[in-house]
């Protein structure tokens, strides 16, 4: 039986991708199959999938920060029939389980997405993004625990996979969000997303992303991202796959003495793609490699 375990799915280790930070597909283009024999990630999650195809922002998306980055990609994708059809033949082949996420503007979308894409064999778990506005309420799903906990509610019968909620920064309580998370039932839970930020052209004062505000990600955000996580670790019982700027093995432990039990990786892999196999390298000479088992297996 294998040492990691991410809610009773077997993991070669601790560290993930942080979604929409690698894209594998493209990847596998440039590196071929060297890429399979020496995989980044001991889990790939998928960047986030719409049940609509969608363009994403104007360009720029971009915009490098002191010590990070702040993006404004707008969830450009091939819509759910797209992704099913194209993208998940080929991340299935990747040498490691698959968590695919997803995102709805209503909870019908949602559950839309979750049935469809949980019925695939090739998805071990599924990650819910709900850092987007419900159409339905106006409310970022979330930003608010009972927006949360009326969404799993509908999805948790759907699904027999593990159901992973990717937490937003940018709530008043997020451990509150993730409480209700977990007794509606979610199974584990992730953060941080990005937190939302803006930049200036310095030659015209006007707003220098296409989507005008963005994302703020890497270092700039590592001091939030341990608050956060040490804030939710202490109040649920469900496990915690921490992100936020980490670049290091030390900055993956520091996550986890902070109660993460998984550790992903995002801005970092921009830099440098083998970043997640030389983080996970890192931490195993830091001697932070004891099992972990989610409460399922444990
Ligand atoms: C370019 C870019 C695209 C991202 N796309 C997604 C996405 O599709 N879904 C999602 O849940 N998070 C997305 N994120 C957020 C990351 O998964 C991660 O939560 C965040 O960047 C913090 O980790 P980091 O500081 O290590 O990058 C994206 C981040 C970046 C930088």
């Amino acid at each position: 039986m294998s040492a990691w375990q991410l809610c009773g799915v077997p993991l070669g280790g601790p560290i993930l991708n942080g979604s929409g930070t690698f894209d594998a597909i493209a990847a596998r283009r440039a590196f071929g199959d060297a890429l399979l024999e020496a995989f980044p990630f001991d889990l790939f999650v998928s960047k986030t999938i719409t049940l609509e195809p969608r363009e994403g922002n104007p360009p720029p998306r971009l915009w490098e920060t002191p010590a990070g980055m702040i993006n404004s990609i707008g969830l450009p994708n091939k819509g759910l029939e797209g992704f099913l059809a194209h993208d998940l033949p080929r991340l299935a082949e990747l040498p490691v389980p698959l968590c695919v996420s997803v995102m709805g503007f209503s909870r019908a979308e949602l559950e839309l997405l979750v049935a469809r894409v949980a019925e695939r064999d090739e998805v071990s778990l599924l990650e819910l993004n709900v850092s987007c506005p419900n159409v339905e309420t106006g409310l970022i799903m979330g930003a608010h625990p009972g927006e949360t906990a009326a969404a799993l509610e509908r999805l948790r019968p759907l699904c027999d996979k593990p159901l992973v909620v990717k937490l937003t920064p940018n709530a008043t309580d997020p451990a509150e969000v993730a409480l209700a998370a977990e007794g509606a039932g979610a199974d584990a839970v992730s953060l941080v997303n990005t937190l939302t930020g803006m930049a200036l052209d310095p030659r015209t004062r006007a707003p220098g992303l296409g989507g005008r505000t963005g994302g703020l990600s890497g270092p700039a955000v590592r001091a939030v991202a341990l608050a956060q996580v040490a804030g939710v670790a202490a109040r649920i019982s469900i496990p915690v796959v921490g992100m936020g700027g980490v670049s290091s093995g030390p900055d993956a432990a520091d996550l986890i003495a902070c109660g993460a039990a998984f550790v992903a990786v995002g801005t970092e892999s921009f830099r440098d793609p083998a970043a997640g196999r030389r983080i996970g390298e890192e931490l195993r000479e830091l001697g932070v490699d004891a099992p972990r088992l989610s409460p399922q297996t444990a």
